[in-house]
């Protein structure tokens, strides 16, 4: 059997620190702060205050060590979202569907305490909570969008096909139908 160019490569191995949500050496480490995520939470005032007054923190970061964006390899990566509010909005992932929508990913939860939130183009709305140990497989054609509830980082381990590649754009126009507060110290879903 002769293997498609794409496919030859060599083994190799990489380090996660699971506790710190930290992949040792990857080669791409996404940052998103605070400003990049206007236009994300209901109160955007409270938005403009923490870039302003907190410095523009950090909301969250992905780490990767990429492989070839062919069929037949696997993407991987370690997502850490940092714990906080916008107003009463928990801190969240901007959230995407799959370039290509028909393929799925499955996001093992390491550490801390949130929700998968996820929507399909017809409006379906669905969440998972997360927590250590817990595995959400979030089938093709789902956006996907994580948010913390806790008070420590949620981290999760993420594998998905190498080709699927990422859609923001539709999540920045449509919105989730439903967003996670805090209110009267109680974690909610509207
Ligand atoms: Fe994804």
């Amino acid at each position: 059997m002769t293997a498609l160019p794409t496919l030859v490569m060599d083994p190799f191995s990489i380090k996660l620190d699971l506790e710190e949500g930290v992949m040792h050496d990857a080669k791409n480490h996404l940052v998103r702060c605070a400003s990049d995520m206007r236009g994300y939470y209901v109160d955007k005032a409270a938005l403009e205050e923490l870039i302003a007054e907190g410095n523009d923190p950090v909301h969250y970061e992905v780490f990767e060590t990429p492989v070839p964006q062919a069929y037949g390899h696997l993407m991987y990566c370690v997502s850490r979202l940092h714990p906080g509010k916008v107003g009463d909005e928990f801190f969240m992932t901007k959230g995407h569907y799959h370039s290509i929508v028909g393929t799925a990913e499955v996001y093992l939860c390491l550490r801390g305490e949130g929700y998968m939130l996820m929507k399909t183009s017809e409006g379906r709305c669905k969440s998972e909570p997360m927590s250590r140990g817990k595995m959400v497989y979030v089938p093709p054609c789902w956006a996907h969008r994580s948010i913390n509830t806790g008070r420590e980082p949620l981290v999760s381990f993420c594998v998905y096909p190498a080709e699927a590649g990422h859609n923001y754009g539709d999540i920045a126009q449509e919105g989730f139908p439903r967003r996670i507060f805090e209110r009267k110290g109680q974690c909610v879903i509207e």
